[in-house]
């Protein structure tokens, strides 16, 4: 199993509760499947993020690289992700897709991830989920 960095119960409950409060801003007129992700750092912080989606649809942007992006935009190019839970408004399975596990490597290559499952919420390391990751540092 890759490393990964440990997630109290209550840094999970708080992240998994802002992903669920976030994907009610989120713009998904196109796949009406709105979804919210919250990033913890390592300084403690929480920041979070939605989808936003546009007519030409290749365009949108998951709320993931959302969360991620917002939170660079705010703490600075330093920040470092401890953990991203992901949350959808259908309950449906939805684990970040290939583009998002990509950034969340590059701010967080120990970073743990919570996401819905076909079983419900489930717990892995970023580099589970994005064997042999890139990066050039
Ligand atoms: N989506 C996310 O925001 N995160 C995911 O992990 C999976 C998919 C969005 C993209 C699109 O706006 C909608 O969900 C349907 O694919």
């Amino acid at each position: 199993m890759p490393k990964h960095i440990p997630v109290s119960k209550a840094q999970r409950e708080r992240l998994i509760q802002a992903a669920h409060e976030a994907f009610k801003n989120a713009y998904a007129p196109y796949s009406k499947f709105r979804v919210g992700a919250a990033v913890l750092t390592a300084a403690g912080d929480v920041f979070t993020g939605c989808n936003v989606e546009n007519a030409s649809y290749g365009m949108s942007n998951c709320a993931e690289r959302t969360a991620i992006f917002s939170a660079i935009s705010q703490a600075g190019p330093k920040l470092e992700i401890s953990a991203i839970a992901v949350a959808n408004d259908h309950d449906a399975p939805c684990s970040p897709c290939g583009a998002c596990r990509q950034v969340i490597y590059e701010f967080g290559p120990e970073a743990t991830v919570f996401f819905r499952g076909v079983k419900g919420w489930t717990k892995l390391p970023i580099a589970k989920l994005l064997p042999e990751g890139f990066r050039l540092k």
